[in-house]
């Protein structure tokens, strides 16, 4: 796997978790949590424009990357523990967290359940809603595919819906990144995490009551979480920054780095008095 930074390991739960640490202690801190199926490798290009700055922390969630699966069934509320529970080994009382898709999905419930310990959220390429019966029932057959044709036709569908058109042009080395994150991820954490994602509870509702700055960003071309969820997140959210970005997808911060890493750094800038 191509981390452009060194991977460390913390015990936590009796699991191990696989993260990136960088930048200085004294720094505010900044969370990465990636999408499904992803890990931790997807933020190589935020973790190294923000180090000078910052101390930027991004984890595998468990199942994914190089982090223990564990024996528990997944959900979101666990995953909020595990993000808790790290936070806690790692002496961070509070942080500045940005997730993308479903690490959005837990930075909602994070923030919902635990204010106190967040000064501000990114959230990336998500959405507050739970899943339709069709969608359920869409990842209920990824389920039956992955054991019928196997991961490495789950991961060539599954890269259609990440990235824009133009990416498959532009960006071979990212995907080629994205199908190896896929193809790395065990079956029975995918099987887990997809139930996990079907069980999850909508965070619409909660949306008018967070009070830290957001900043909002979505690929011009997400088919998955498209422009109109953001901004429907962004109508609930007073104060709530808005931007979207031009050539991408799905995995905007993949897609086009250089806008998504502008637009994240000012907003991190215009906080930092707060
Ligand atoms: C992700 O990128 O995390 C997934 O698209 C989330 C989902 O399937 O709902």
């Amino acid at each position: 796997m191509h981390y452009s930074e060194k991977s460390l390991t913390i015990t936590i739960n009796n699991q191990t978790v696989s993260y990136i640490e960088e930048g200085s202690g004294d720094a505010p801190t900044i969370i990465f949590i990636h999408g499904f199926p992803l890990n931790k490798a997807m933020w190589n290009k935020q973790v190294g424009a923000l180090k000078e700055n910052y101390h930027v922390i991004a984890y595998d969630i468990r199942g994914h990357g190089d982090s223990d699966a564990g024996d528990d069934d997944f959900s979101m509320e666990l995953f909020v523990v595990d993000l808790l529970s790290l936070m806690d080994a790692l002496k961070i009382d509070k942080t500045i967290l940005c997730g993308l898709s479903m690490g959005g999905y837990i930075a909602l419930y994070a923030i919902e359940n635990y204010p106190e310990r967040f000064n501000a959220i990114i959230l990336c390429d998500t959405n507050c809603t739970d899943d339709v019966p069709e969608a359920k029932e869409n990842r209920m057959k990824a389920i039956e595919s992955i054991k019928e044709k196997g991961l490495e036709q789950y991961a060539e569908e599954g890269l259609k819906k990440l990235f824009a058109p133009i990416s498959f042009s532009n960006l071979k080395e990212e995907i080629a990144l994205v199908r190896e994150m896929i193809i790395k991820t065990s079956k029975e954490s995918l099987y887990k995490t997809l139930h996990a994602l079907a069980e999850r509870k909508e965070t619409c509702t909660k949306l008018p009551e967070i009070k830290v700055p957001v900043l909002i960003m979505v690929g011009k071309e997400d088919e998955i979480t498209p422009p109109e969820v953001a901004l429907s997140m962004h109508e609930k959210i007073k104060g709530s920054i808005i931007h979207i970005v031009e050539h991408a997808g799905h995995l905007s911060n993949m897609e086009n780095s250089g806008e998504f890493n502008n637009q994240l750094i000012r907003f991190l800038s215009l906080i930092k008095h707060l």
